[in-house]
C-alpha cells in the first residue's frame, strides 16, 4: 500500500533501517545519511514527507529542513531529536516544521504523526484547489454556480432572456427554478414591472382559470364583480407560471390557445383581450413523459419548450457546493450576528459526499443550521444536521480495510486482480461522486497512487 512517499534522514544506520522495515508497508520509503544524500532524492523524487534528524554527524538537521521547505514542491517536514528539549523543538516548529519526534522512537506514534500530516496536506490541498476554483465562480442576478452544467445554465439564460420566447424550466425539488424564472425576467429588459407568479397546483381548475384568465361579473356563483386575471395584470411583462404539470386538462387547452394566439378572455366573457405576455413555466415533473402517458397536452408542451432549462440536482453538481456554501455561511452569519467564517475542510467534505434529495434548499438550511449551532469562526462536521453528519464517514486513519467492506462486491465477479481493482476504483468513485481524495480514502490509498491508477487504466 501507499499512503506517500517518505524520506527517511538519519546518519545512524540502524535507525534508517529500522525505519524503513516499519514504513515500507504502507509508504515508499527512501532514506539517506547525511545532507548531501537527502538533497539528492529531494531532487529526484516527489517526496511528501521528510523525517530528519537534528544530529547529522556534524551537520544540522535544521539547515535541512531549511533547504526542503524551500523548494517549490515542499514536503512536509518532521523533525527526530535525541535532545527533547522545548527549544529545539520550537525552533523547528518556527522554521515551519510540522512536528517533532524525541528519541528513542516510538514508532506506532511516529506513524500516526506521519499519517495525521499527509492526511491533513489532503485535506488542504483539496480546499485550496476548491478555493481557487470559487474564484471562477459564476454569479447572474441571485444565482450562483460554478459547475460546467450552471455556466450551461447561465449561458442559455442570457442568450434568451431578451427574447419573448416561452421558456420551460424543468428540475427537481430545490433546484432554483424560481430563482432562473427572476434572472430571466430581471435580465429580459421588459418593463421593470415584478415577475407575475402564479403557483397552479394547489388551485381547483376553476379558481385557476379565474387566477389566470379573470372573470366577468356573474360567471359563475360566487364572482360578485369583474377580476382582472394575472395573465392582463403581467401585460408587458412577465407571468410564471409554476408548477404547469398540475394544471387541469381544460386550463390546458385555454393556456395553449393564449400562447399561440396572444389574446384571452376572461371567464364568463367573450371579447378577446391582446395579452403581450412573456411566459415562463416551471416543473419538477418530465412533461415530455406525461405527454407520452397522456397525462398533459403534447401540443401544450412543445409549445411550452421552445427553450427549455433543465435544472440537474446538486448531487450531480457538486462542484457548486463550495461556492453555494459559502454565500449562506456569509449570509447567515450577517443574519444571526455569528462570527463564523467558514467550513472546516471535513465539513467540507461531509457537505461533498451527501446525496441532497432537497438540493439547493437543503443545502441553504443546512449551513443556516450550521451557522446557528456553531459559536467559533468554522463549521466543523458536529454543527450540521444529523442526516448529514451520520451520512459522512471520514476515514481518517488509512485504515481502508474496514471502510473498503463497504463496496459490494458482485458475486459474478471472477478473481482477476487487475480486474477487481478496476471495479473497486470504479465503485470507490462511483459512491464518491467522483470525488478523488473520498475515493482515494475509502479504497485505502493515496490520491496520488489513485491518480497513477486512473492514468495507467485509461492508456
Ligand atoms: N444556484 C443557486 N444559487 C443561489 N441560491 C440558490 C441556487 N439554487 C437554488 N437556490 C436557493 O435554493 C432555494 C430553492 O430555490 P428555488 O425556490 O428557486 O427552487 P425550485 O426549483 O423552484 O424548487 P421547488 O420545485 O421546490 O419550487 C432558494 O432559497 C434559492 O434561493
Ligand atoms: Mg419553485
Amino acid at each position: 500500500m501507499d499512503l506517500g512517499t517518505l524520506l527517511i534522514v538519519d546518519d545512524e544506520k540502524h535507525t534508517r533501517d529500522g525505519l524503513r522495515l516499519s514504513l515500507e508497508d504502507e509508504f515508499d520509503v527512501y532514506v539517506a545519511a547525511d545532507i548531501a544524500g537527502a538533497k539528492e532524492v529531494l531532487k529526484s523524487e516527489n517526496i511528501d514527507l521528510m523525517v530528519t534528524d537534528l544530529r547529522l554527524g556534524s551537520e544540522n538537521g535544521m539547515d535541512l529542513i531549511d533547504h526542503a521547505l524551500a523548494l517549490p514542491q515542499a514536503p512536509i517536514a518532521i523533525m527526530m531529536t535525541a535532545y527533547g528539549s522545548v527549544n529545539v523543538a520550537v525552533e523547528a516548529m518556527k522554521r515551519g516544521a510540522y512536528h517533532f519526534v524525541t528519541k528513542p522512537l516510538n514508532i506506532d506514534e511516529l506513524e500516526m504523526v506521519i499519517k495525521r500530516a499527509l492526511r491533513s496536506r489532503d485535506v488542504e490541498r483539496e480546499n485550496s484547489a476548491l478555493k481557487q476554483q470559487v474564484e471562477k465562480t459564476y454569479q447572474i442576478d441571485n444565482i450562483i454556480g460554478k459547475s460546467a452544467a450552471m455556466e450551461a445554465v447561465f449561458e442559455t439564460v442570457q442568450q434568451i432572456a431578451p427574447s419573448k420566447a416561452t421558456v420551460l424550466i424543468e428540475g427537481e425539488h430545490g433546484t432554483g427554478k424560481e430563482l432562473v424564472a427572476h434572472a430571466i425576467h430581471n435580465l429580459s429588459g421588459r418593463p421593470k414591472a415584478a415577475l407575475t407568479i402564479v403557483h397552479c397546483a394547489g388551485l381547483s381548475p376553476q379558481l385557476l382559470e379565474s387566477e389566470l384568465f379573470g372573470h366577468e361579473k356573474g360567471a359563475f356563483t360566487g364572482a360578485d364583480k369583474q377580476r382582472i386575471g394575472r395573465f392582463e395584470a403581467a401585460n408587458g411583462g412577465t407571468l410564471f407560471l409554476d408548477e404547469i404539470g398540475e394544471i387541469d386538462a381544460s386550463t390546458q387547452v385555454k393556456l395553449l390557445r393564449v400562447l399561440g394566439e396572444r389574446t384571452i378572455q376572461r371567464v364568463g366573457g367573450n371579447q378577446d383581450i391582446n395579452v403581450d405576455v412573456r411566459v415562463i413555466a416551471a416543473t419538477n415533473k418530465q412533461l415530455e413523459k406525461l405527454a407520452a402517458e397522456g397525462d398533459f397536452r403534447e401540443d401544450l408542451y412543445y409549445r411550452l419548450k421552445t427553450i427549455k432549462i433543465t435544472m440537474p440536482p446538486l448531487r450531480d453538481r457538486k462542484d457548486d457546493i463550495l461556492p453555494l456554501s459559502q454565500k449562506f455561511v456569509e449570509d447567515y452569519a450577517e443574519e444571526n450576528g455569528k462570527p463564523v467564517r467558514e467550513l472546516s475542510g471535513e465539513a467540507l467534505q461531509a457537505l461533498i459526499s451527501y446525496d441532497w434529495p432537497g438540493n439547493v434548499r437543503e443545502l441553504r438550511s443546512a449551513i443556516e443550521h450550521g451557522v446557528v449551532m456553531c459559536n467559533g469562526p468554522k463549521i466543523t462536521p458536529r454543527h450540521l444536521p444529523p442526516e448529514i453528519r451520520l451520512a459522512y464517514k471520514p476515514d481518517g486513519s488509512g485504515n481502508g480495510s474496514g471502510s473498503l467492506s463497504q463496496i459490494a462486491l458482485a458475486p459474478q465477479d471472477d478473481f482477476n486482480l487487475h480486474r477487481m481493482e478496476k471495479r473497486f476504483i470504479g465503485l470507490a468513485l462511483e459512491k464518491t461522486g467522483n470525488n478523488i481524495t473520498q475515493a482515494a480514502k475509502l479504497l485505502g490509498i493515496s490520491r496520488r497512487t489513485l491518480h497513477r491508477k486512473l492514468d495507467d487504466s485509461a492508456d
